[in-house]
């Protein structure tokens, strides 16, 4: 039996407890009735008479040790509570969480750039419907119905109506719709550039997509030229691009302008990566442009005698592309962290 008592001392000096459960079951092990020790107490009367008494102390010994650690279990476990309780204060010597800074998105920093660039030379930024009638996406801009230019533009039709009752609804195709509505509503000179998301039935690849974005620009007033139109196109292009930036003007065709041109950016021709991004040409297409047709004017109530002016339309997508070197379209839409990280730098 002395042996045991010794055993279970140990066992008792070296108890530790988390919680309750193991508080409780140290105390069915060595403090209730039906404990350890209990069950040694009863079976004193089997010790042999002379040992009786010495084995009698160190078993009293042993109980009283277990109730005094019972006790300092006890409180062991209320000072731990308290002080996980006291864990809602901040440990202050904690390395802190770093800031992770965000970055405006690529389309947006160009859009900002190109609205500034823009507003320093007097023009106003305006805005227009997304949903447009058939009138300013299409017929204002002499879009004929049934022309085939309209077949240039893969609509989206929201509403079409075939008996005639209502105009035909649609997703803009273009910004071009915005001139119009400015155009109707306001009296020359305007001069303002007009940025918005446009929608077409394109497939998504790496070079088209069904929704993109375009910033459009309007100038009219008496004596407006084609020098006027190309001046300031340069300008905006070596704003953007650098000083060393070339633009060049290739004749085209737009129903809403006449003349009507392509506007190009020198990219540079030497490498194979510049003969493949340009098709071997050198040069990058990055929008529209021309004079407003007369008859653009004369449907929104400008006497084209009196007034001239000048358009362009440009995709604000493919700026994009050329200032940061991106190769797929796609990268706008996908929201891929680690592509948008890249560009916190520019912020
Ligand atoms: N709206 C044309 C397009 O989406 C771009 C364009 C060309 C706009 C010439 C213009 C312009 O204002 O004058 O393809």
């Amino acid at each position: 039996m002395e042996d045991q008592i010794n055993i279970l001392q140990e066992e008792i000096n070296q108890y530790t407890v988390q919680n309750e459960e193991e508080l409780e079951t140290y105390r069915m092990r060595f403090i209730s009735r039906k404990s350890v020790i209990g069950d040694l107490l009863t079976a004193i009367k089997d010790v042999a008479p002379e040992q009786r008494k010495e084995t009698g102390i160190k078993l009293n010994q042993l109980k009283n040790a277990a109730q005094a650690k019972f006790k300092e279990l006890i409180s062991e476990l209320e000072n731990q509570n308290n002080s996980t309780k006291k864990t809602d204060i901040p440990d202050l010597t904690l390395p802190s969480i770093p800031d992770e800074l965000g970055a405006i998105h690529p389309l947006t920093q160009v859009r900002n750039r190109i609205t500034e660039i823009f507003e320093r030379i007097g023009f106003q930024v305006v805005d227009g419907p997304e949903i447009e009638d058939d009138r300013h996406n299409f017929t204002a801009l002499n879009f004929p119905p049934n022309h085939p230019a309209r077949e240039m533009q893969d609509t989206f039709f929201i509403e079409k109506d075939s008996v005639g009752n209502r105009p035909d609804m649609v997703l803009r195709t273009h910004t071009s719709s915005v001139q119009i509505r400015m155009m109707e509503e306001g009296k020359p000179p305007f001069r303002a550039i007009m940025p918005g998301r446009v929608f077409r039935n394109e497939a998504i690849s790496a070079r088209a997509h069904c929704v993109f974005h375009q910033v459009e620009g309007l100038y009219v007033d008496r004596n407006v030229s084609f020098a006027d139109l190309k001046q300031t196109l340069l300008h905006f292009a070596k704003e953007l691009f650098g000083p060393k930036t070339r633009i060049r003007l290739r004749p085209s065709y737009f129903p809403f302008t006449e003349p009507s041109a392509e506007l190009d950016i020198w990219w540079g021709n030497e490498t194979e990566a510049d003969k493949r991004i340009t098709k071997g040409t050198g040069w990058l297409e990055i929008g529209g442009c021309g004079m407003v047709d007369p008859f653009v004017l004369e449907s929104c109530g400008i006497d084209a005698e009196e007034f001239t002016g000048f358009a362009f339309g440009m995709g604000i997508e493919r700026i994009a592309m050329i200032k940061y070197q991106i190769k797929d379209l796609r990268l706008f839409t996908e929201n891929d962290i680690r592509f948008l990280k890249q560009f916190s730098q520019f912020n």
